[in-house]
């Protein structure tokens, strides 16, 4: 791990220094070293195997950000892994390169939680115990925490980002959002790898289907993943596509890893089309049928499914002569019902599908919005918001997400709940708001995105998370 390397490399430039440092440093390798024993993927089965609950739908969530913004610093969850000048612990205050090292790439005001890290060698045995292995671990329990090392990218070393996401790049100027990271509680989560992530894939297809949420994950993984890619070249669209919001099927072959990680957009998952009503022909969601697309899922090693978004009041017509079973239309269907149907439909094909020998199923569980002072459609904002919501702030449930758990309990393949919903509650500093657009391209200062992520951002949690999930179920 470069943690443990740069640490040597220094303890030994302060060999003849100081004594208690060396024995410090050897606490600390030792320290990682067994979390990097730890981290070898050596448990068979169903441990890791979480996350079946109520979770937050992006229709039902607007989170009220009027009052709830914390500085960094104050923040009641965050200061215990905060570097505080004015706690004296002898590790951190007698090694100022290593300090100013790890400051080293921008100034920051809240110094890095590798600090942290080196005071627990004074009591690292402790901490060992103390420490669950990762498939114990509830990976939705934990704290977000500023770390200097992130992003795991940028603007300028993903070229995968598309105009939606990002934000940077569009003229947002804070970066704090780049820069926090998930921290399981009590658990030895090893950070993301891209190159053992790539090995990983090798000779797979690594599959995304869903709505734009979902695109917005999947292009935080290629950018994950392209930053241990030596050659740019070997990266490319298997029809030399560029990603724009308007095509939704991409499929980007990693040649040095004889690998595809893909996405196919699918609003509902179940196919939408177009029925005779009366003398018209309108728009109709057929709740039993698969979308055109799922012929293409077929054969993929790692499904990552989502739906939830689209499935409000105001995106289904209301429910009024729009979900379709078969010949028959129903003049009125309630959302939940539908939802539940449509599910159940996409569980049936899972299972008739899917072989759990060769293909890890996933669901993404619903990723919040935060709207304030109205809806997407009605002047909702969240630009002011660049700090993480604080802890007394709860994460919320919907029905939706209970429908979700009840589908998939009854599911003969084994599907894992990517559980993101809770820890993406407090990231109101994360979505574009405004830099969804470049500056030429925004007509109205209305009409802001408080539902996707900007890149960097949030969605490389998710894909950690993902990395995590397949490290430790093999
Ligand atoms: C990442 O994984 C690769 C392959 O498993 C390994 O060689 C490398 O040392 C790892 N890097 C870090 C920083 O752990
Ligand atoms: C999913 O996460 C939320 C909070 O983030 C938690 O309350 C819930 O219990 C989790 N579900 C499962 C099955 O762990
Ligand atoms: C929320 O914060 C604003 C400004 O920080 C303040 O004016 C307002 O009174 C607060 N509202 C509540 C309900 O605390
Ligand atoms: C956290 O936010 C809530 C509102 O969501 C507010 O009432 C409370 O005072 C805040 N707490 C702190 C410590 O900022
Ligand atoms: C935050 O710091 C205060 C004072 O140092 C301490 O009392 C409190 O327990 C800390 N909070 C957490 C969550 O560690
Ligand atoms: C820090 O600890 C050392 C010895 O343990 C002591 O000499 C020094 O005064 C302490 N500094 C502060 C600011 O408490
Ligand atoms: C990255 O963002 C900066 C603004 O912070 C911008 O100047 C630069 O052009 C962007 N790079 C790309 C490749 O978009
Ligand atoms: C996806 O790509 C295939 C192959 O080019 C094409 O036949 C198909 O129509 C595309 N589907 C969509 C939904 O774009
Ligand atoms: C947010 O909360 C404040 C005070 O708690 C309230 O006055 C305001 O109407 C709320 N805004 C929304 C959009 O719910």
């Amino acid at each position: 791990m470069e943690k443990q390397r740069s640490f040597s490399v220094k303890s030994t430039r302060f060999l003849g220094l100081i004594i208690a440092i060396i024995s410090s440093a050897i606490v600390f390798l030792i320290f990682f070293s067994i979390s990097l024993l730890k981290s070898n993927p050596t448990t068979s089965e169903a441990n890791f195997q979480i996350d079946l609950s109520p979770i937050a739908s992006i229709s039902e969530i607007s989170n009220n950000i009027s009052n709830s913004s914390i500085s960094p610093k104050a923040s009641p969850i965050l200061n215990s892994t905060h570097f505080n000048p004015s706690v004296n612990t002898s590790g951190s205050e007698k090694i100022p390169g290593f300090d100013q090292k790890i400051r080293g790439k921008e100034e920051d005001k809240v110094t890095s939680i590798k600090v942290i890290e080196l005071r627990s060698n004074n009591n690292g045995e402790e901490i060992k115990k103390k420490k669950m292995r990762i498939e114990e671990c509830d990976v939705t329990k934990g704290k977000w925490v500023y770390d200097s090392d992130y992003p795991l990218y940028t603007n300028t070393s993903c070229p995968f980002i598309d105009e939606g996401f990002g934000c940077q790049s569009n003229g947002r100027l804070d970066l704090d959002y780049m820069k926090w990271r998930w921290e399981i509680q009590d658990c030895d989560a090893p950070r993301f790898n891209a190159t053992r992530m790539l090995e990983m894939i090798r000779g797979k297809r690594l599959v995304f289907v869903g709505d734009s949420i979902n695109r917005n994950q999947w292009e935080s993984m290629l950018c994950m993943l392209f930053q241990a890619v030596k050659d740019p070249k070997r990266v490319y669209e298997a029809r030399n596509r560029r990603i724009t919001k308007e095509k939704g099927n991409y499929s980007f072959r990693f040649a040095d890893y004889k690998c595809t990680v893909e996405f196919y957009v699918t609003h509902f998952l179940v196919r939408e089309g177009k029925a005779r009503i009366g003398k018209k022909r309108k728009e109709t969601l057929r709740i039993d049928a698969m979308d055109r697309t799922s012929s293409r899922w077929k054969g993929a090693n790692i499904l990552v499914f989502n739906t939830a978004h689209w499935w409000s009041h105001y995106k289904t017509k209301s429910g009024i002569n729009y979900y379709q079973e078969g010949d028959q239309i129903h003049p009125k269907l309630d959302v939940s019902t539908a939802f539940k149907k449509a599910l159940q439909t996409w569980s049936s094909w899972v299972d008739k599908n899917v072989d759990p020998k060769k293909t890890r199923v996933f669901f993404r569980s619903a990723a919040p919005s935060h709207f304030s002072g109205g809806e997407w459609n009605s002047g909702g904002h969240c630009r002011e918001a660049n700090k993480l919501l604080n802890q007394t702030f709860k994460p919320s449930y919907s029905g939706k997400n209970i429908i979700v758990e009840e589908v998939l309990k009854q599911m003969k393949t084994p599907v894992t709940l990517l559980n993101v919903s809770g820890l993406s509650q407090y990231r109101i500093d994360s979505h574009p708001s405004i830099y969804g657009t470049k500056p030429e391209n925004r007509r109205s200062k209305a009409v802001q995105d408080c539902s996707h992520w900007c890149l960097p951002g949030v969605p490389d949690t998710w894909n950690h998370l993902l990395y995590l999930h397949l490290l430790h179920k093999r």
